[in-house]
């Protein structure tokens, strides 16, 4: 679904990823995790199209098709989602209309006609109900005052709404209570199927408690250094990522 090929990217001449090579198939989750300034965000940017940052050697495919010169919208249609680990308000727009925008946007982009009002509703109660969303906060304006479960909430709100076939979580769990981290994961196991895949950000290993990863990555300055499965994340809980770089010299 998702090939990485020797990716350097960065901004200002600088490259902050400097040679990732990840490998994402259909039904797979992957986690990323790493040392603050790693490079985590950065990648999930550059896969979603960010255009602050640019690729300097390398590419993405998704679908087989190389989606580098693609902007993020034209990425999002082909079914890329990413939440932010800091999430835009957008005042005067509500949680609701702000999804039914997306939503039609990507018909649009499909050729297809708008979703017809009663399915729109009908879908955004199931997955209300199914992420224990509050039907009073889908009317409010997008992540104004929210507080930080509530953005994240919203979050997978959206991606529930737009079923992407990949979707990159960046720190989700930040600033959730364990109630909420578990209705959060508990959504993102049942959007789960043989043909969409996630690539979950984190730096706690907890997540990955309700989240079970196939696969565990390591970014350290720009560079996948250790790749493993859901015992690594155990190993990093337990030990740091001192021992990667000792491993590493
Ligand atoms: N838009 C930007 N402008 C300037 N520097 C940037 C920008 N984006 C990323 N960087 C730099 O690139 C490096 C990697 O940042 P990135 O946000 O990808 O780290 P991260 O692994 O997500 O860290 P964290 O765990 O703290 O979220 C950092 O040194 C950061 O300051
Ligand atoms: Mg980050």
């Amino acid at each position: 679904m998702l090939k990485i090929k020797d990716l350097y990217a960065g901004l200002g001449g600088k490259d902050i990823l400097q040679g990732i090579n990840l490998e994402v198939k259909a039904g797979e989750i992957h986690a990323i995790m790493g040392p603050n300034g790693s490079g985590k965000s950065t990648l999930a940017s550059v896969v979603a199209g960010k255009e602050e940052y640019e690729v300097t050697r390398g590419y993405i495919t998704f679908e087989n098709e190389d989606i580098s010169e693609l902007d993020p919208e034209e990425r999002a249609h082909k079914g890329i989602f990413l939440s932010f680990q800091y999430p835009v308000e957008i005042p005067g727009v509500s949680v609701t209309n702000f999804i039914k925008t997306a939503i039609n946007e990507t018909h649009k982009s499909k050729k297809m006609d708008d979703m017809p009002a009663s399915e729109m509703l009908k879908m955004i109660k199931e997955k209300a109900d199914m992420l224990e969303i509050d039907r009073k906060f889908l009317s409010r304006s997008l992540n104004e005052g929210f507080s930080g479960g509530e953005k994240k909430r919203n979050e997978i709100f959206q991606m529930a709404m737009l079923e992407p076939k990949l979707a990159i979580l960046d720190e989700t769990d930040s600033g959730l209570d364990i109630d909420a981290l578990k209705v959060v994961a508990n959504g993102v196991n049942k959007l789960k199927s043989k043909d969409n895949a996630v690539i979950v950000i984190t730096h706690y290993q907890r997540l990955l408690d309700y989240i079970i990863p196939d696969f565990v990555h390591v970014i350290m300055n720009g560079r996948i250094v250790k790749s493993g499965t859901k015992e690594l994340a155990y190993e990093l809980e337990e030990k740091g990522y001192d021992w990667i770089k000792e491993e590493l010299v």
